[in-house]
């Protein structure tokens, strides 16, 4: 395996972005591949079947730019499609779930753990069943929070409307005393601040984004696959709509010259 090549990264959208800012935060060298599905999203009501059909799909267009290694930065897709996608993947897959369910076993004192995401995720129950393996005695509290993405979408990261909406999802975790909360979904990240404001401060909250950069890059040190720098990254973004929404969503969310390149690489791509 040539090292150099570049990683491959999707998602259903936007969301993902914040996966790719850990892996460019945590391996600067690397160039990244990215497709935001942004014709097809939300992914986190659709089926199953539809998810692993999308998920192939994106999967072979990555293969087609010679990635090194695809991450499935959606925990939508890693819920429905990981399993069997990685199948045929002749590199190896990463998902979102695992890493996330590991950092939220590592960080809870009373065993007592909440998991928020799209119906999806939440009814594929992956995040319970890697919690249980990990950590048997720990409880999991889990809850949709399907309005959550849209309000991302919409801007509203920091305003009274989505504070409604938090306090009203959480409610039913916060009383059965979790002092973790995965966020289980791409989009929340960005909402953090408020959902710590709900939660208080005595609950912390994990980003299986920063966890999964972590386990992407001491796969491919293992494999002596790390970039070796000798070249500037040329990351390349592609969507399936919405070009000019992606860019602003990426400027605010990249960090330096990633974020404020006025020429990133962008392309609108049916597959
Ligand atoms: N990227 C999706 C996830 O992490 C959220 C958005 C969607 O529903 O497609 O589950």
């Amino acid at each position: 395996m040539e090292r150099n090549l570049p990683i491959g990264v999707f998602d259903s959208g936007v969301g993902g972005l914040t996966v790719v800012k850990e892996i460019m935060n945590q391996l600067p060298q690397e160039t990244i591949v990215y497709f935001g599905d942004t014709a097809r999203v939300p992914y986190g009501d659709k089926s199953k079947e539809t998810i692993t059909a999308y998920s192939r799909q994106i999967t072979r267009f990555l293969l087609s730019k010679k990635v090194k290694a695809v991450v499935v930065a959606c925990n939508t897709a890693s819920a429905y499609a990981l399993e069997t996608v990685q199948k045929g993947c002749p590199v190896p897959m990463l998902g979102v779930i695992k890493p996330g369910a590991k950092t939220a076993a590592a960080s809870t004192k009373n065993g007592r753990i909440g998991v928020i995401g799209t119906e999806g995720t939440i009814r594929s129950g992956l995040y319970e069943e890697y919690l249980r393996e990990i950590s048997p005695k720990s409880r999991v509290f889990k809850k949709a929070c399907p309005l959550f993405v849209p309000l991302v979408e919409e801007g509203w990261l920091d305003d009274e409307v989505t504070r409604q909406v938090s306090r009203r999802y959480l409610a039913e975790l916060l009383e059965q005393q979790v002092d973790t909360i995965v966020l289980g979904c791409t989009h929340y990240p960005l909402l953090r601040k408020v959902i710590q404001e709900t939660a208080g401060d005595a609950v912390t909250l994990v980003n299986p984004a920063y966890e999964t950069a972590c386990e992407l890059r001491e796969m491919l040190a293992e494999r002596g696959w790390l970039n070796d720098g000798s070249s500037a990254p040329a990351h390349q973004f592609y969507v399936s709509d919405g070009a000019e929404k992606f860019r602003k969503f990426a400027r605010s969310i990249l960090p330096g010259d990633a974020a404020t390149a006025e020429d990133i690489f962008l392309k609108v791509l049916t597959l």
